[in-house]
């Protein structure tokens, strides 16, 4: 299905990042992997390379000014970009009423937000050679607010992440380049540890959101990557500037 596609994913080094690049070099497509920990992406990389198709890793912090060269360091090996999958993202814990909001709010936009509107303007002039499109890895977060307030600031990120995606795909609908959202509810990964989470109550965790959804269940890294996929490809080549919810259904109960 991307046949020699040029797919950049960042946040590659682990969870859903690391399944879609998998899923996009079973594919055929080309892959450049992009996170901060090198061993993790070198992990990957081998996993990928064993589809036969050798990624290109870098090794970048996106949330700062060297994010420019994961797009010219792409062409530069690849030749060409078709997709872009700003996956990358993280939460950061402050409240009004702890006096950390702003602390919180700073760091989460930097990367959640910040990067995909640098990302998406360095991509844009080569997405719009080969039609490509633009995936953003946002939440279910987006579209309600925080019942725990200390996260206030990723649920703020992630509705500005969506309407930013809209955004862009109005004036990117002008160069034939597509712009849609996933928002996954919770997804049996990592994410909960990796952001400060207590890796002893991870267990707890995950039955605690399971609970919260109404199919009983959490959605795995390879769902959400199928469903990028999807949106990804010519399949849904009249979709843009949508926001594709895959939650097991806890928006509709919680
Ligand atoms: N897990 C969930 O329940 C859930 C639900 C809804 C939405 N999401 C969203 O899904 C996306 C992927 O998260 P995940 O669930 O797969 O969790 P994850 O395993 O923690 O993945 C986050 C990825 O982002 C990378 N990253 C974070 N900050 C970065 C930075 N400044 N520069 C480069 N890479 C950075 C991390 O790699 P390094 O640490 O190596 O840099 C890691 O590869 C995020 O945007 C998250 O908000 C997750």
């Amino acid at each position: 299905m991307f046949n020699n596609k040029v797919v950049i994913v960042t946040g590659a080094s682990s969870g859903i990042g690391a399944a879609v690049s998998l899923l996009f070099a079973k594919e055929g497509a080309n892959v450049t992997i992009v996170a901060r920990n090198l061993a993790k992406l070198t992990d990957i990389g081998k996993k990928i390379e064993a589809t036969g198709k050798k990624p290109l890793i870098i090794q970048a912090d996106i949330s700062k000014e060297e994010a420019g060269t994961v797009i010219s360091k792409t062409i530069d090996h690849f030749g060409q970009l078709d997709v872009l999958v700003n996956n990358a993202g993280i939460s950061s814990q402050g409240s009004i009423m702890n006096g950390k909001i702003v602390e919180a709010y700073d760091e989460v936009m930097k990367t959640n937000v910040r990067a995909v509107i640098h990302l998406t303007s360095l991509a844009a002039p080569y997405l719009a050679k080969t039609k490509g499109n633009i995936i953003n890895v946002s939440s279910g977060a987006a579209l309600r607010p925080s019942k725990e307030p200390t996260s206030a600031s990723y649920h703020i990120s992630k509705a500005a992440l969506d309407h930013f995606s809209r955004c862009a795909a109005l004036e990117l609908a002008t160069v034939g380049i597509r712009v849609n959202t996933v928002n996954p509810g919770p997804v049996d990964n990592d994410f909960f540890t990796n952001n400060g989470g207590d890796n002893s109550l991870k267990s707890d965790h995950k039955k605690i959101m399971e609970d919260l959804t109404a199919l009983g269940y959490l959605s795995t890294n390879e769902e959400i990557g199928r469903v990028i996929l999807f949106l990804a490809s010519d399949k849904a080549r009249s979709v843009t500037g949508s926001s594709y919810c895959i939650d097991s259904g806890i928006l509709l109960k919680y």
